[in-house]
């Protein structure tokens, strides 16, 4: 969009907090499009605290130590967007924030390649029994050996979860000569020469490596248990990269110990401590060919560059256009903009008839709607409209009084 459309929209009275250090570059964009008005905070704000600083701010851009609960929201009643700059929004309450037409974004792929890099790399370390040599050289112990190292090329990466992260290992592993086995609850279109098994337990029976990359859900709660453990092959190496509640680590260590499952790399554990120095205990510590990390997996310098661009794009393509996709709780819209109009957004309760009360308190008003569009989910309705510039101040005035209305603002 074009400055010289940009006619109606002050920009200065916008107040945008950033809370938790997030980064300058995410201040910068937000100030190179005009908004001045961007506090920055290095910490996290306890509920009290936020409660009182939120009344004026329209943006709310926060990491995972800020918790914006319902009455943190109902004290925020100017609040139009949320950005969590991480990879969950747990810390939100989402169903609150939708009853208050609150957009809420994240940035759940930006560490996408970071994960899938790891899991080669522990893959190598595994099958070539690299920790037990580096623990060895490390306590003056020459341990010279090839019995029991192998290469990858030529094995089978089993990969459980097809989805983003999954199918970046199964490029990367074929990369590397490997053959690629996947399971996944949804018909997914394989990359490259991999193949879909039909089962779990064929993918456990046929893979040397088994990695894991599916969700935290009912059905994948101990996914890996004593009796899926049967059925992998001797040998096998076993990654868990996923969420800690996917693997019964016990019946790992049973079926390591029975020489069954013979490496294995954990990055994500049932239970884990809340902060760094906390003890932290599991099952397989102590284990020879394991790799214990500390839920690292997306933990790179990489990942964090593009967890701020990411939101900072979404919070700015909301902020200039009103387009919410990303959104976990407004549904998800993108109008593109339409020269010589003013565009309005309207966020209302989800009941029957409120577009029909829109259009016809409108139109009884001679405001010509030049383009619309309407998305709901199982609560509420956003309305995107683009309307005659001349007209605009008294269309958004019409809005508010429609019935079941949460939220109207004019963009532009
Ligand atoms: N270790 C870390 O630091 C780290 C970092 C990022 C993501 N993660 C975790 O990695 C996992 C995968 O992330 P993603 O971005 O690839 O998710 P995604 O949603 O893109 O993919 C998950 C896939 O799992 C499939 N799935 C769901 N239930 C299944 C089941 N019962 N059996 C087989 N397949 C099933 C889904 O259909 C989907 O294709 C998540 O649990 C995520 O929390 C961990």
């Amino acid at each position: 969009m074009s400055e010289k459309k940009l006619t109606s929209y002050p920009k200065e009275k916008i107040n945008i907090l950033l809370l938790e250090n997030i980064s300058e570059t995410a201040a910068k964009i937000f100030h190179d499009g005009g908004y001045a008005n961007v506090v920055r905070l290095s910490g996290a704000l306890g509920e009290e605290e936020l409660i009182k600083q939120i009344k004026d701010v329209h943006l709310l851009g926060i990491r995972s130590k800020t918790k914006v609960t319902k009455a943190v929201l109902e004290a925020a009643t100017k609040l139009q967007a949320i950005g969590c700059f991480c990879i969950g929004v747990n810390q939100v309450d989402l169903k609150s924030a939708t009853h208050h037409g609150v957009t809420v974004f994240n940035a759940p792929y930006s560490n996408t390649r970071s994960v899938a890099e790891l899991v080669i790399a522990s893959s190598i370390f595994l099958i070539r029994r690299i920790s037990d040599k580096n623990k060895a050289a490390h306590e003056g112990i020459w341990l010279k050996e090839s019995k029991g190292s192998y290469e990858l090329r030529g094995k089978t990466m089993g990969i459980i979860g097809y989805g983003n992260i999954g199918s970046q290992v199964s490029v990367l592993a074929e990369a590397l000569g490997m053959k690629v086995l996947f399971y996944d609850v949804i018909t997914k279109l394989p990359l490259g020469n991999a193949h879909r098994a039909h089962s779990l337990q064929e993918l456990m029976q046929r893979s040397d490596i088994v990695t894991l990359h599916v969700p935290e859900t009912k059905q994948t709660k101990e996914l890996i248990n004593e009796s899926m453990l049967a059925h992998a092959k001797k040998g096998s190496i076993l990654i868990n990269y996923a969420r800690g509640e996917v693997v019964d680590l016990p019946a790992l260590r049973k079926s390591m110990e029975a020489g069954i499952v013979t490496g294995a790399a954990l990055d994500v554990y049932p239970w884990e401590p809340e902060k760094n120095g906390d003890r932290f205990e599991t099952p397989l510590q102590g284990m020879p060919n394991v790799i214990l990390t500390p839920h690292i997996g997306g933990s790179t310098e990489e990942a964090q560059a593009s967890i701020g661009e990411d939101v900072s794009d979404k919070l700015f393509h909301f902020l200039e256009n009103g387009v919410t996709i990303g959104s976990h709780t407004v549904p998800e819209l993108n109008l593109p903009p339409q020269e010589g109009t003013h565009r309005i957004l309207h966020i209302h309760n989800n009941v029957p008839g409120v577009l029909s009360a829109i259009n016809s308190t409108l139109s009884s008003h001679h405001v010509n709607i030049l383009a619309q569009y309407l998305k709901t989910n199982e609560d509420i309705g956003y309305v995107v409209l683009d309307v005659d510039q001349e007209l605009s101040a008294k269309a958004a005035e019409l809005l508010r009084e429609v019935k079941e209305t949460i939220k109207v603002r004019m963009l532009y």
